[in-house]
């Protein structure tokens, strides 16, 4: 199979310096949408037309299966198709096309494509056919109209070529079709441009394969989303909508509790275990992994990261670059930030920030610290205000916690240093040299009390400033 997607246009109604294709989608590049499904349908050669933006998208999307063929300047959808088409080999320097494969044409800026309704495209083209994916639509305005004579497709025409009777058809082009390559070839040279637009039209291809006896079928999209595209920022908040409300589906179906499944957004793999429940307003980006009984509360955001079995996340947690343990109790209000391990069982509470540190089973910081390059042990309890002074303003230094230390509120642990097994540091404790085991070490202000003291009162003659 070879596939041309065509990703020339501009997107001037996106109104964007990002080229159109380049837009996210659940966190993707349109375009990466499309790739997904054409791989997913096993093509081996793939050909993006690009123009607008042009070395941004390769860049962004570059893979050793795609040939990249420049359209310049734009001069309609049959131009960019004769891009991409071994004709232009020479010039072009790729090595795309393979003329007993048929070729699978698609748009960049359509995202929502689905493996199932390619394969069945294909399938309806078989080796010698041109197929069209075709819907039928209440609204076909700014469509091409499929033109059928005694139910066989004679041609397509564009909405600004339609006379009033064409303009009533309702049946109409997607856009997406696939054709047999050598004739393809043979076709797009010879493509007119006069016509309402003055451009090369790739929909003209089927009046030319009407008129050398080659079938034309037809085959429809499960779902009209699938070959909706995108123009403007509110139709890429539509199709989004759509597909987050299609991945909710699909958690709900495998058994995930979500507590609205038009509030999620998953922007890459979420991976679920067992009665999972997810709260409202949750962001899951990159890779992301929830074994077994994992709660998950309202407004989290999660980003690469593993939660163990049996965690609870509270609300409004941030999590990156993370594994947390089974068991565990975070937030709400926590922050774990990349290159965090924590064991089982633990705690980790409000306005805590931990960072490229790993805290081991048992061990709890319930409240208001920043534990940054430490290696907290078992059983360790971390006080309320605690912090890693971690970062001399060169360097980024450790701090080694060892298991069964209990470390009072408002301590700084000046890193390097270590806290011995079992050792108590006591409240306010500036720590700047390492706390042998099992005893307790504490630096502080002798406090003293002044017998007679008296607070100072107001001048009563003093004057009122106004
Ligand atoms: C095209 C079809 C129309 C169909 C509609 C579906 C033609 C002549 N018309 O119309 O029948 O109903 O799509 O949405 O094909 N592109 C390039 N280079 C170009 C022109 C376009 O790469 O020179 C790309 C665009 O980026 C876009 C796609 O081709 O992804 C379609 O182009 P667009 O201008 O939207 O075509 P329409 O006029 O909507
Ligand atoms: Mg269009």
């Amino acid at each position: 199979m070879n596939v041309v997607i065509l990703a020339a246009g501009q997107g001037k109604r996106m109104r964007s310096d990002l080229p159109k294709v380049l837009h996210p989608l659940a966190g993707k590049p349109l375009l990466g949408h499309v790739l997904d499904a054409v791989r997913e349908i096993g093509a081996e050669r793939i050909c993006v037309v690009y123009g607008h933006g042009g070395e941004q998208v390769r860049i962004a999307l570059d893979a050793p299966d795609i040939t990249w063929a420049l359209q310049e300047p734009q001069l309609g959808t049959g131009h960019a198709v004769l891009q991409a088409m071994p004709s232009a080999v020479s010039h072009q320097g790729t090595s795309f096309g393979a003329p007993s494969a048929p070729t699978l044409v698609l748009y960049g800026d359509v995202p929502l494509i689905r493996a199932p309704t390619l394969r069945r495209l294909i399938e309806a083209a078989g080796v010698g056919s041109l197929a069209l994916l075709t819907a039928h639509l209440d609204n076909p305005q700014g469509y091409g109209r499929i033109v059928r004579v005694g139910g066989a497709v004679k041609r397509i025409v564009e909405e600004k070529d339609a006379d009033d009777a064409e303009r009533a058809i309702r049946e109409i082009n997607t856009g997406i079709l696939v054709a047999p390559t050598a004739a393809l070839a043979r076709w797009l040279p010879s493509l007119g441009k006069r016509n309402a637009q003055g451009e090369y039209y790739l929909t003209d291809i089927v009046a030319l394969a009407v008129a050398e006896g080659m079938p034309v079928v037809t085959a429809h999209p499960d779902e009209p989303w699938e070959t909706e595209g995108i123009n403007s920022k509110a139709q890429l908040a539509t199709l989004e909508r759509v597909h987050q409300r299609n991945i909710a589906g699909q958690l709900m179906e495998a058994g995930v509790t979500l507590s609205d499944p038009a509030r999620i957004d998953v922007r890459g793999e979420l991976l679920c275990g067992r009665d999972i429940s997810i709260d409202v307003n949750c962001v899951f980006e990159g890779r992301v992994e929830l074994a077994d009984n994992v709660a998950i509360g309202a407004n989290c955001v999660l980003k690469n990261c593993r939660i163990g079995s049996g965690t609870r996340i509270r609300p409004f947690c941030h999590i990156e670059d993370a594994v947390v343990g089974p068991d565990g109790i975070i937030g709400p209000y926590a922050r774990l930030r990349p290159g965090t391990e924590l064991g089982r069982d633990v705690h980790v509470g409000n306005f805590v920030e931990v960072k490229n540190s790993s805290i081991a089973d048992h061990s709890k910081a319930n409240h208001l610290a920043y534990l940054g390059d430490a290696t907290i042990g078992s059983r360790v309890n971390i006080g309320a205000g605690t912090i890693t002074c971690n970062y001399d303003g060169a360097n980024k230094l450790r701090t080694v916690i060892e298991d069964d230390a209990f470390i009072g509120s408002d301590t700084q642990l000046v890193a390097p240093v270590t806290v011995g097994r079992g050792a108590t540091l006591g409240a306010g404790t500036t720590l700047t040299r390492d706390a042998p085991p099992d005893q307790l070490t504490v630096s502080r202000a002798k406090q003293i009390s002044i017998p007679g003291w008296k607070r100072p009162t107001k001048n009563p003659n003093a004057k009122k400033k106004d």
